[in-house]
């Protein structure tokens, strides 16, 4: 396999290990030539939890993609995820000593390292330093400082922080299934790469990835990441709720999440809300029928509080989103999400 023109994803969910493998397009984008998934064990909110297990998941993913795309799949760059992510905002400031005061890449290195001078909790560690903005003698707005002149360069820097135990746990489980970790991606950030534009990102948005377990946000304005958060809420919570209320197992809650599922009780006619659907209850033998419209109440208060988590961040960071909100993940497919959004505090 040649490296250099290849790209392999490895995506460690909470729910499905999937392996995608890219080969670059006349038109400068990517054709996927291979994807391979397998249904994920070993990790609860995105945090390893059972190392050998993850590994066997990761084995069953690339088998696959080598598999569907012939080749021999020796390194990936591997999602990073996990419920504790935060970010802050921070600023340094450094003095330009060079000949003739001309900024250099190692004043912008500077620059970026005093706005990263913080005290962690124990056993975190910065995962990404993500720069917003420079600040030349007070000229603001600068997003390439180097070759610029002045005497005092300032730095507006995102800084994401997590525990660095999770970080060398799934390294590890990667390393395990026989695959080099080519380079560690904070999942939001590969799901903007992905999903969002350049627009999006310069006048505002924010994504949302609702997964299995976990639902990360990442608000985007000029051009850059202002704001991260992370939350335990993903689809399975959906899953529980229609097992527990209708008294199913968790397997049967998500066939009926997946078939017949709506957050949305205003996407339904009268028709449709009484349109009989057949589950079968645990113990049972033979199926029962219940409406659309009960299925629906009991999924959409728990789309409203997921929403209105997502929706208390944003107004909290005071952020301009005119590209509204973007929703990506497996949970966001549930029949409604992206409508209930709209209808929620922010339009897009
Ligand atoms: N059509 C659908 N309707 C409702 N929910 C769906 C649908 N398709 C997928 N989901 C849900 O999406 C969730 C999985 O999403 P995703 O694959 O993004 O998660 P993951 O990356 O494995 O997990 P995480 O990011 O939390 O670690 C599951 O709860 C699944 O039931
Ligand atoms: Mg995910």
């Amino acid at each position: 396999m040649n490296s250099e023109i290849q790209a392999i994803g490895l995506d460690i969910g909470t729910s499905k290990v999937r392996c995608v493998v890219g080969e670059p397009a006349d038109n400068g984008k990517m054709n996927v030539i291979g994807i391979g998934e397998a249904d994920s064990r070993g990790l609860r909110r995105g945090i390893v939890t059972a190392a050998e297990a993850v590994s066997e998941s990761v084995r069953k993913a690339v088998g696959e993609a080598e598999r569907v795309s012939g080749l021999e799949i020796l390194s990936a760059v591997v999602n990073l995820s996990g419920e504790h992510f935060r970010g802050e905002n921070k600023n340094g400031v450094v003095a330009v000593a060079g000949a003739g005061r001309e900024i250099m890449e190692e004043d912008v290195e500077r620059a970026i390292e005093s706005a990263s001078a913080m005290q962690l909790p124990a056993g975190w560690e910065i995962v990404n330093r993500l720069p917003q903005e420079f600040i030349i003698d007070g000229q603001d707005g600068i997003t390439e400082p180097v070759g610029m002149t002045g005497a005092r360069l300032e730095s507006l820097v995102h800084i994401v922080i997590g525990p660095s135990a999770g970080r060398q746990n799934l390294n590890k489980a990667v390393k395990r299934a026989g695959l080099q970790v080519e380079r560690m991606m904070l999942e939001p950030l590969a799901a903007a790469e992905s999903t969002l534009t350049d627009d999006d990102k310069e006048y505002g948005c924010a994504l949302v990835n609702i997964g299995a377990e976990i639902t990360s946000l990442m608000i985007f304005g000029r051009g850059a990441v202002q704001h991260t958060a992370v939350f335990p809420f993903g689809g399975l919570h959906f899953t529980k709720d229609i097992a527990v209320g209708l008294r199913v197992s968790i397997q049967e809650a998500n066939k009926i999440k997946h078939r017949y599922g709506c957050v949305g009780s205003f996407l339904m006619d009268d028709e449709e809300k009484v349109e009989v659907i057949e589950i079968m209850p645990v113990g049972r033998t033979e199926t029962r029928g219940l409406t659309k419209e009960i299925l629906c109440d009991i999924m959409q208060p728990r789309a409203v509080e997921l929403l209105q988590h997502i929706a208390h961040e944003v107004v909290g960071t005071q952020a301009q989103i005119s590209s509204g909100v973007i929703l990506t993940g497996g949970g966001s497919v549930a029949r409604g999400c992206s409508s209930a959004s709209a209808r929620g505090t922010w339009t897009r």
